[in-house]
């Protein structure tokens, strides 16, 4: 019995599966390739989906091709994929099709991601570092399905698995949120400027429900990045608005 509490309490400090976390300040460290180590984030709600955006940060070494941000429902493996294909370009994917972005040259420093999809136009919205890049169409008309599993650090050639280490992750991620439509230029801006000061409605990074699996580790950011992405204009809110 007693064993039993105490794996109970291990697997507990393990994940945050079972209470909401506020990872503010933290980010997933995923310190190596592989094709077992991941993070699955449960959404506040599991919804089809009109239109969406995906919002993070991450920084990395790699070049090769790797999966962003996964998001497979058991009829669509890539409902919502966000990957990068090399050290320039960008795909997002939205019901197994993809629109690929042109963006400058990688370096290994932080990166500011948002990226929003909305059905009744198909319109697909790349902004880096709160820049965007000319818009793209797809999916006119979609919903994307119920019911996904989301996964950072791998891309889900199934659902829930069929991982890759080709696809793996390796580096940082923090800040991710996720909404159940499309941001306003001017939240994007903030999402940007204040870290999670615009709490997501799915994936909210001041209360997340997640998962770790294998060698994903969780660390204190080691810089603000919210100064450091800023021009010097920016201010932290001290409030949150949600
Ligand atoms: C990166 O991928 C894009 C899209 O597939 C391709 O057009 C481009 O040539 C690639 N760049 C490099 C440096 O491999
Ligand atoms: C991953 O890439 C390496 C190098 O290109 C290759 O040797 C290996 O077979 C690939 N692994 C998988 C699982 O595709």
């Amino acid at each position: 019995m007693e064993g039993i509490l105490l794996s109970c309490l291990f697997l507990m400090s393990m994940s945050g599966a079972l209470a909401a976390t506020d990872m503010e300040g933290n980010v997933f460290l995923f310190p190596k390739e592989s094709a077992t180590s991941y993070v699955i984030l449960t959404p506040k709600t599991t919804s089809p989906l009109s239109s969406f955006t995906v919002s993070f940060r991450y920084r990395k070494e790699l070049t090769r091709y790797c999966s962003l941000f996964s998001s497979a429902t058991s009829k669509t493996f890539n409902d919502i994929l966000i990957s990068k294909e090399n050290t320039t370009h960008y795909k997002v994917f939205v019901g197994d099709e993809s629109v690929t972005f042109r963006g400058t040259d990688d370096t290994p420093d932080w990166e500011h991601l948002c990226a929003s999809w909305d059905s009744s136009t198909g319109v697909v919205t790349l902004w880096i570092n709160g820049k965007s890049l000319p818009r793209k169409t797809m999916k006119k008309g979609y919903s994307v399905n119920a019911q996904p599993i989301i996964i950072l650090g791998q891309e889900q050639d199934s659902y829930g698995g069929g991982f890759d280490i080709n696809q793996s992750f390796v580096g940082e991620i923090t800040d991710v949120n996720m909404w159940d439509s499309v941001l306003s230029p001017s939240d994007v801006q903030l999402a940007l400027a204040n870290d999670n000061w615009l709490c997501g409605t799915i994936i909210d990074w001041k209360s997340m429900y997640y998962e770790l699996k294998d060698d994903v580790i969780i660390q204190r950011k080691l810089e603000h990045s919210s100064y450091y992405q800023c021009d010097g204009t920016c201010r932290r809110q001290t409030e949150s608005k949600c």
